[in-house]
Order: structure tokens, then sequence, then C-alpha cells
């Protein structure tokens, strides 16, 4: 019963959160995504590149994001994760990420990752169309 109430909060991010997917990109020109990765690439730099590198031969405070998309949620090996993360069993998708930068401790309390709070839609956009850039050059 302890787990019940966070469970099913989580249940309802996840399933609010991906009701706004990431807008179809289907229309855009390569020159479109390519202004939308480098302006996520700025925001990734400002809130994000202090902890985590992209760079996989760098050790940073926080574990890689190369790869992210797709990947079970606190599974690096070599990185030491806190249990939650380490427990959670979610696999990283575009709705989970963008509920993890809205409120990374709402979702997962007890994550050592210090509270980040982006809500800007666009900004979220642009930090997952370089997330999304990152995970494709693994
Ligand atoms: C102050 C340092 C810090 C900042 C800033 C930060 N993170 Fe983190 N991040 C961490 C730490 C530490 C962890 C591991 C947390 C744990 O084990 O609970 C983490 C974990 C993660 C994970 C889970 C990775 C996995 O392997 O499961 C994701 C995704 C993530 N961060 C994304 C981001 C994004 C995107 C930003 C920028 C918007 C960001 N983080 C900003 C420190 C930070």
């Amino acid at each position: 019963m302890r787990n019940l109430v966070p469970s099913l909060a989580l249940g309802g991010l996840i399933l609010f959160a991906g009701a706004q997917e990431m807008p179809a990109q289907a229309d855009m020109s390569e020159a479109g995504k390519k202004a939308l990765s480098t302006a996520g690439q700025v925001m990734f730099d400002r809130r994000c590149r202090s902890c985590h590198a992209d760079d996989p031969g760098k050790r940073s405070y926080g574990p890689s994001l190369i790869g992210v998309i797709g990947r079970k949620a606190g599974s690096l090996t070599g990185y030491e994760y806190s249990d939650a993360l380490k427990n959670s069993g979610l696999v990283w998708n575009e709705a989970l990420l963008r509920a993890w930068i809205t409120d990374n401790d709402g979702l997962m309390p007890g994550t050592r990752m210090r509270h980040v709070s982006i809500t800007d839609n666009s900004e979220q956009d642009f930090l997952l169309a370089f997330l999304k850039e990152l995970s494709e050059k693994e």
C-alpha cells in the first residue's frame, strides 16, 4: 500500500506527459532539424553539461547521456546510482525524459540529481532533439 500512491502518481504523469509528445517533425527540413538540435545544445550547455559530459571518455558527476533514449534507467555499469534510480524499472523515452526535466525529484523521490525544472514546451523540445541526437551518436 505504501508504494501504491507514488506509482499511481507516476502512472498519471507518464500518461499526461505522453499526451504531449514532440510535435511531428516529419515536415521539418534538414535545416530545421539542425536548428532544433543546435538550440538543444545551447540548453544542454547551460542546464546539463556541468554534470553530464556528452563524451563517453570523460568522467563527470552525472552518468553519460549518450544513448539515453531506450536505455534502462540507472543501468550504466561503473556509475554509482541512487537506489531510487537503479530500482525504478523505467526505460527512458521522450515522455519520461520530459517529465524528468520538468521535475526530476517529483518524478522520482530519492534521486541524487539536483532539482531541475524546465517547464517551457519549446525548451523541452530543444533538449529532447539534442538528447535524441546524443542517442543516435552511440
Ligand atoms: C547538478 C548536477 C546535475 C545537473 C545540472 C543535471 N543532472 Fe542529470 N543527473 C545527475 C546525477 C547525479 C544523476 C544520477 C542520479 C541518481 O543516481 O539518482 C543524474 C541522472 C540523470 C538521468 C538518468 C540517467 C540514467 O542513466 O538513468 C538523466 C536522463 C538526466 N540526469 C538528465 C539530465 C538533463 C537532461 C539535465 C539538464 C536539463 C540534467 N540531467 C542536469 C546530475 C545532474
